[in-house]
This record gives C-alpha cells, structure tokens and sequence, in this order.
C-alpha cells in the first residue's frame, strides 16, 4: 500500500491496529484483498492466518496472495460462516454501506470476534464527498446524485454511513468504541487519483439512464474540473470514518 492512493489513509488505519502474536484476522468485502496484503506487510511477524471474504470472487486474481492470506466468497449479509470467538482482528471497508441488515452483520462480527479482539470498520462518507470548481450547483448535483443512487450490485446504499458506523457499533454497549476521521485531500486531477476515478465512475448516472444526471450535465461536471485543474485550483477531498469497536 506504499506510494498509492490509499497509503495515507492505509498509515492511519494501521496506526490504530494493535495485534496479538499469532493474530487470526479477517477482512469482510475484501474484493481484491490488497488490504489484508497491507496488514500482512505492515506487521510481517504477527499473524498467523488471514482470510477475505467477498460475495464475488472476481477480483481475488487481481492480487497475488500466499499464505497465510485465504479468499472465500461469503455473503455477509447473512449468517457468517466462522465459529464464535475465532478472530482477533476484523476488518471491512466500504462494504457495510451494501448490507441491508447492518446490526445483524454488527452481531455477526461481535459473535466472531475473540473477548477483546478488534473490529475496524472503514467507510467513505460519500454525500461529504468535495471537488472545487466553478459551477458550485452542477458539482454538488453530480457528487449527491452518484451517493445516493443505488447500483444494481448493491443490496442497500446509504450515503451517510461513514458517520452513521460509529452508532452502529456503540448504540449496544457490546463494544468500546472510538471514531476518527481520516480525510483524503487531492490537488492534482489525474488518472489513479480518487478524485479522477469518481469523476469516471459518476458517468455511470447518465450511461445507466438514471434521469439523476444528464450527459450534458456530466460533460459540464467533467469542464469545470478540467478548468479547476488548469488554473491551479483543484481539490479534491473524501472523508474516510475509521471506527475501531472493541469486543467487550
Ligand atoms: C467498494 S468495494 C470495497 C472493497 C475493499 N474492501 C476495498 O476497500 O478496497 C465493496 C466490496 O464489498 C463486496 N460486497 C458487497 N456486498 C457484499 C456482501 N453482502 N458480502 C460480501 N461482500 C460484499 C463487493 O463485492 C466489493 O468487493
């Protein structure tokens, strides 16, 4: 996870991962399971076995894993298939937003997680999502168009639950939980940034005939970035919730 987009938010999530010797870890919709590769480098002597689970296994090629990292396809929106008390550590970014039933899935980790084993659960809060560009109304349109759109691969969608997952864990008592903010700041708009990668995926609203965003509106959208780019005005920024619940 070095020198990509995700380092600096991979360096704040791990600086709040302590794990035991022998750690038995787990990453929930780990697509490509580049960040239990990222643990695994980031504390090369403390884990003794890592699996990832996605409800789809087309990404697990993307990556090249070895022991002691295993893949799984596993729906998490339902009964998880490990035994109770089996992990120290979990892990799930961007995932818990695709799950209906999130208490059930927060019951699930609780009920997997050894007495005081750690859950750190990762998600962009996509409707604080900010570009800088002139046409203020047209940019905020396309940014809470794209949160708020359901794809058909997703079970449920909230737009809010970066800042909803802290609630999620804490509202129980079954957990000791903290929330922090990591927030991902771009100024350059170009290809393998965050920014740029969400400016080609909002496409979709109007290649998907959505009626959320016009292909006029799209091309305006893609303008005013350019331009913000070009008169050295671009930002790009994303807050990422990293809320870290421990197993009572
Ligand atoms: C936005 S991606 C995030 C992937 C990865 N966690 C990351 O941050 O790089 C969401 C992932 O969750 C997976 N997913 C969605 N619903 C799921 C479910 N019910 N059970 C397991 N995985 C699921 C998707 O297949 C996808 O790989």
């Amino acid at each position: 996870m070095k020198n990509n987009k995700y380092s600096s938010l991979f360096k704040a999530i791990s600086e709040q991962t302590a794990l035991p010797d022998n750690a038995v870890i787990a990453d929930l919709g780990c697509r490509d399971a580049s960040f239990l590769l990222a643990f695994q480098e980031a504390f090369p002597d403390k884990i003794k076995s890592a699996i990832g689970v996605d409800i789809n296994d087309k990404d697990f090629k993307r990556v090249k894993y070895k022991k002691p990292i295993k893949l799984k396809v596993m729906n998490c929106a339902q009964k998880l298939e490990f035994e109770d008390n089996t992990f120290d550590f979990v892990f799930t970014k961007d995932m818990f937003e695709c799950v209906s039933d999130k208490d059930f899935l927060v019951s699930e980790i609780y009920r997997i997680l050894k007495p005081g084993g750690a859950v750190i659960c990762v998600n962009c809060d996509w409707d604080s999502v900010v570009y800088n560009g002139e046409n203020k109304e047209l940019i905020s349109k396309a940014v809470h168009a794209y949160a708020v759109t359901k794809q058909p691969w997703m079970d449920d969608l909230d737009s809010w639950i970066g800042r909803r997952m802290y609630g999620f864990f804490n509202q129980n008592k079954l957990f000791e939980s903290t929330v922090s903010v990591h927030n991902v700041v771009e100024t350059e708009y170009k290809e393998g940034t965050f920014g740029y990668d969400l400016s080609c995926d909002i496409a979709w609203l109007y290649k998907e005939n959505t009626g959320a965003l016009s292909e006029e509106e799209y091309n305006e959208f893609i303008e005013n970035l350019k331009t913000a780019q070009a008169n050295g005005q671009y930002i790009f920024s994303k807050p990422y919730y990293i809320c870290k619940a421990v197993k009572l």
